[in-house]
């Protein structure tokens, strides 16, 4: 059992294989958060011991104690007004005008399995994998109740909660409505990682120590945006990939979200993080309800590589659904960047034929294929081919594509329409707009109104039919721009407060119901790149394009960033041109190729630009990425070195059972006479024994974590690096010869 609750002591511990979370209710009701860290096997309720605090006042019932207060405990799900002045996790209005709300113990539940949320994506886990701990708040003077819900998968150190706001018999209006409250007493966790950047450059990490006060880091655009990440780290000043304390934590929401933290007057650390509270009021009826999303949490004392490797399993297995949860995906090459709007039928042909001839299994006609679509101020809403371009539709080219004994797969911006679109001339309604303003267009487009059923009925049936009349194996659905004029007319005015939160549960009930009806296509998502790569988009598209920057040095940096949450299964990469088309930089083949395997690899530029050596160089860097897929998409992932402050990024894949590593990474500048350079290979075996299959060489795995291997001597800028190596007497797989 990972829960334990003593009815005696009031105390409440969630145990992982290596973590410990621990609450209890005081003598006044109040649920207190003690401990959440490594397995301590003890109350923990002796390290919370506070003085009187000047200015931090005490609840009444606490009587002449001066010492008991709101303001300084750690508390489990935090609310305002009533004497907790650090940032709170739920604020509602009453009918009454008043914003008070004073939660407090009022029962619990243990169940096996976990528990998941209508409407909204969370970790899935079958009855043995996973246990749920509810436990219910009440608001003092009202009916207020709030359900705390915490999933265990023991298995990963992975602990989600959500929260279930059940109202009374009086109407309220939620202001906000977080999914996690995190208090850390002692002043334990006084740095934060978050993952900031921008279009072409997503989810670098930025390190930072906690100040005092409130530090953020969110999204307003209505998706979860390149900007910001909702992921974030707190950890030790010390900690490194191998070792000292830190906690993830990973919201499954693609929406506006809010990640806040606090460091208090007393050292004290308040993690809060959910939907965007700037952007949401939530009307709730006598007895209704309000379901936050969910958030990941997990705790690593062995550093980040510990930390990434829990997300990594965890969205991987409990995230990620349907048939490519498990299936090998295929190796695509995709339109955009070998044609962008310039195309038609016999040009997509010629490329797939010259890709079917390197291996490809996939051709993906990426934007321009649809209405008047021939740059993009037009066409978006107008899902049906353009006969100009293609004159025997998706249909006869899906059948070309076939014939080369290769899958076709399709792009499509459901979210979207511009003005010059038959559907726009159509529904003018459907689209985002503040009545007697202007929209705000972004790329030239606007975004239909997600939250009407009529709009995602007629998107289910546009989207269906597409499927339906062609063979299509692969959909992209991309999403252009951020969203604003936040205003639906399908609702009333006391409820425009809800719709950006109803926006995502449209996308997300259209995604849906588009998954189970097409259980085979491989759906992948995208945002002008990673601009909503989150672990919601996940559960419904188990790999999300990670960057419209192809450019394989900036890559690294972007994948480095993106795999301190997210898995290399999930992560669409592929090999593009040079001079690469974002930064104008060449990189040589090799390590684009190297690069891009790190992930979904794909193709994206013309083949026929190719020379015979490039291409024969393509066919073999496909043969040995598919011998190698598995183990990079099911090892654990390791981070060698870090691309933003050093001269390489070196990453490894690691088997389950330790018996093959891959080491894969660029070296970016070449010096002079340069310094021989090692890299220790943590996390294998000390006493087993492992051979380079290349050169033949043989080390101990004491060797390889302490002495680490030599970096190869390179000769120019943006030098692969790769090496295999396999533990003696390990049967790899059988592999492709390469
Ligand atoms: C943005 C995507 O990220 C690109 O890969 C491409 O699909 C374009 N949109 C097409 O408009």
């Amino acid at each position: 059992m990972a829960i334990y609750f003593s009815e005696k002591d009031k105390f409440i511990s969630i145990k992982t294989e290596n973590t410990e979370y621990q609450m209890k209710i005081d003598d006044y009701g109040v649920l207190r958060h003690l401990w959440y860290g490594e397995k301590v096997n003890t109350d923990m309720s002796y390290l919370i011991k506070y003085p009187d605090v000047g200015f931090s006042g005490n609840p009444y019932d606490a009587g002449n104690d001066r010492t008991y207060s709101l303001d300084t405990l750690p508390l489990e799900y935090a609310c305002g007004g009533i004497g907790d002045f650090r940032i709170s996790a739920l604020s509602l209005t009453h009918e009454n005008g008043s914003t008070a709300l004073d939660l407090r113990y009022k029962s619990c539940r243990i169940y096996k399995g976990k528990y998941s949320i209508a409407g909204l994506p969370a970790v899935y886990a079958g009855e043995n994998e996973a246990e749920t701990l509810e436990i219910t708040l009440q608001d003092i003077a009202s009916e207020v109740k709030a359900v705390l819900r915490y999933g265990v998968v023991e298995k990963y150190d992975i602990i989600t909660r959500n929260v279930k706001i059940i109202n009374g018999d009086r109407p309220v209006t939620l202001q906000k409505a977080a999914s996690l409250c995190l208090d850390i007493p002692n002043g334990n966790n006084p740095e934060w990682i978050h993952f900031h950047g921008r279009h072409i450059s997503e989810r670098l990490p930025e390190r930072r120590p906690l100040f005092h006060g409130i530090q953020e880091s969110s999204s307003s655009r209505g998706t979860s945006s390149h900007q910001q990440n909702p992921s974030v780290i707190l950890c030790s000043p010390d900690c490194t990939e191998t070792s000292g304390s830190c906690i993830g934590a990973c919201l499954v929401y693609s929406g506006s979200f809010q990640t806040q933290i606090e460091y208090d007057q007393l050292d004290q650390t308040r993690l809060v993080m959910g939907i965007n509270p700037n952007l949401f009021k939530w009307r709730l009826e006598p007895y209704g309800e309000f379901e936050t999303p969910e958030v990941i949490l997990s705790y690593s004392g062995r550093g980040f590589s510990r930390l990434s490797y829990n997300f990594h399993n965890i969205i991987r297995e409990h995230i990620c659904r349907g048939k490519y949860k498990t299936a090998e995906r295929p190796v695509l090459i995709n339109s955009w960047e070998a044609a962008y709007f310039d195309f038609d039928e016999e040009k997509i042909i010629k490329i797939a034929e010259a890709a079917a001839d390197m291996g490809l299994d996939m051709l993906v006609l990426d934007d321009g294929w649809f209405g008047e679509r021939n740059d993009d101020c037009s066409g978006l809403g107008d899902w049906f081919e353009n006969k100009k371009k293609l004159p025997e539709g998706l249909k006869g080219l899906a059948e070309k594509i076939n014939a080369l004994d290769m899958s076709f797969g399709l792009w499509i911006e459901p979210e979207m329409v511009s003005e010059n679109s038959r559907l726009y001339k159509t529904h003018p309604d459907w689209a985002i707009r503040v009545p007697n303003r202007k929209p705000t267009r972004g790329r030239f487009q606007l975004v239909l109104d997600m939250s009407r059923q009529d709009v995602q009925d007629y998107l289910f049936e546009a989207i269906s039919d597409i499927l339906k009349n062609a063979d299509i194996s692969y959909i992209k659905w991309d999403m252009n721009r951020s969203i604003c004029d936040l205003y639906s007319s399908a609702l009333e005015p006391e409820r425009q407060g809800e719709f950006s939160h109803r926006y995502v549960l449209g996308l997300y009930a259209l995604l849906e119901r588009l998954t189970s009806a097409f259980p085979d296509v491989l759906w992948e998502g995208c945002s002008g790149g990673g601009g909503r790569f989150d672990a919601g988009m996940l559960y419904y598209c188990p790999q999300i394009w990670c960057s419209d920057d192809t450019d394989a040095y900036e890559r690294t940096k972007i994948q480095y960033g993106t795999s301190f949450f997210y898995p290399v299964s999930v992560v669409g990469s592929h090999v593009s041109t040079v001079p690469n088309h974002q930064t104008g930089r060449t990189v040589p083949l090799e390590s684009r190729a190297v690069t891009a395997m790190a992930g979904s690899l794909g193709y994206e530029l013309d083949p026929n630009t190719l020379s015979d050596d490039e291409r024969a160089q393509v066919r073999a860097q496909i043969k040995k990425y598919k011998s190698y897929r598995k183990l990079i998409h099911t090892g654990k992932y390791y981070r060698l070195t870090n691309p933003l402050k050093e001269n390489s990024a070196v990453w490894k894949f690691v088997s389950e059972n330790s018996g093959e590593v891959l080491i894969q990474g660029i070296i970016f500048r070449t010096e002079p006479n340069m310094k021989q350079r090692t890299l220790k290979l943590f996390g294998l075996e000390e006493s087993s024994t492992y051979i380079n299959e290349e050169t033949g060489e043989t080390y101990t795995g004491g060797a390889l974590m302490n002495g680490g291997i030599l970096l190869p001597e390179t000769r120019g800028d943006y030098f692969p690096v790769e090496a295999y190596l396999r533990k003696m007497n390990f049967q790899p797989p059988t592999r492709l010869p390469v």
